[in-house]
């Protein structure tokens, strides 16, 4: 049995509470909040230690690790605290406030041989594993494009912006599935009732592969839209986060070019390809049952999860780069370091 303490039982913790819970192989030894009122619901859980000091967990030699779903400039202090108690840690997106905070997570981790895994649930959803095995399977060709809409009304955040809070998503999915380098980045957007904290943001993300993705994230919007769209040279896809069913549909659609030299002129003839559409079969579970699952069997089986350090920290970096393109009204920014 795999002992874990969850830290935070906010708006996020208790879906972590309830997945560990019938997770099989992890016992939840304790549930730790700052706030007395978010922990007075839990009082009835069987067998459950309800603490509101996380030094308590840390202290207990039978707490295998911890859960951290705090807001984020707590992440830090509270997995470097864990890691050096010698506690396995599953930790919140975005993964730290910065990059340097990241890395030095990445170190303790691996120096302790414990597993640090980014809850970068996106991941997980039965519709972005198919994404990324038909790409890996050359269903869709080389991806010349990734679209994203990310927008509704709300939640303001009072720590982070926009892009802190929503576009962690897109970009763990865009790591997960281009396998490529990121070159540069801009972005722009607005704190439109000052405060300094962006609430519409928008980023363009070049890739060294010659292809280009965008992200639209807003707090703003009367409409929720959850949309992606993947263009590849043989075939696109929409995923629709929102569709009840056939949340995923892939299109064969397309353009073949052929170049042409009349009477000296370079022309190029464009032929349109439109073929069949078909939605596949996705796996319907809750993305964190399988998360919380999975984060078990690293930790049983010293596994990297699928959403380790290194994906959190490239999330990080681009989201300081998109930040620091934004404070520079849209200066495209050059990424560095060869994380990322
Ligand atoms: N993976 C996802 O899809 C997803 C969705 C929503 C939020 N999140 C992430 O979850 C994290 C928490 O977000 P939230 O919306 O639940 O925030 P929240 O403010 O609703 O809850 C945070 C809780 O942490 C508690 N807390 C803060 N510091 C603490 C400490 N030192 N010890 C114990 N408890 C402490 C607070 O009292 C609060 O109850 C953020 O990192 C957020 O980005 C992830």
């Amino acid at each position: 049995m795999i002992k874990i303490g969850i830290i935070g039982l906010g708006y996020w913790g208790p879906n972590l509470v309830r997945n560990f819970s019938s997770t099989e192989g992890v016992e939840i030894k304790y549930l730790c909040d700052l706030d007395p009122k978010a922990l007075s619901g839990w009082k009835k859980m069987h067998g459950v230690k309800l603490t509101g000091d996380y030094r308590e967990i840390l202290r207990d030699p039978e707490v295998d690790a911890v859960a951290i779903a705090t807001p984020v400039s707590s992440h830090y202090a509270l997995a470097s605290s864990a890691l050096s108690a010698g506690k396995h840690v599953l930790l919140e997106k975005p993964m730290a406030s910065n990059v340097r905070e990241c890395m030095e997570l990445i170190e303790s981790a691996e120096r302790k041989n414990l597993v640090l895994q980014v809850d970068h649930t996106y991941i997980y959803t039965g519709a972005v594993r198919k994404i990324k095995e038909l790409v890996a399977a050359g269903e869709i060709g080389d991806i010349l494009y990734f679209d994203s809409v990310r927008v509704n009304l709300g939640l303001f955040q009072h720590d982070v912006n926009v892009v802190w809070d929503l576009a962690p998503h897109d970009l763990s999915i865009i790591d997960y599935i281009m396998d490529r380098r990121c070159v540069a980045v801009s972005g722009s957007g607005v704190a439109n009732f000052g405060g300094g904290l962006e609430n519409i943001a928008y980023a363009t993300l070049y890739y060294e592969s010659g292809a280009i993705a965008h992200l639209h994230v807003n707090w703003l919007s009367p409409v929720k839209v959850r949309r992606i769209l993947i263009g590849g040279t043989k075939k696109m896809l929409v995923f629709d986060d929102l569709e009840p069913s056939d949340k995923l549909k892939i299109y064969d659609k397309g353009v073949d070019i052929k170049n042409g030299d009349k009477d000296g002129v370079y022309k190029a003839l464009v032929q349109y390809r439109t073929g069949d559409m078909w939605a596949p079969k996705i796996d319907g579970a809750e993305a964190l049952k399988y998360e919380c699952a999975h984060f078990a069997d690293c930790v049983k089986n010293s596994k990297r999860p699928a959403t380790d350090g290194a994906m959190g920290l490239k999330v990080v970096a681009l989201i300081e780069a998109i930040n620091s393109s934004i404070a520079s009204e849209g200066q495209k920014i050059y990424m560095e370091g060869n994380y990322i």
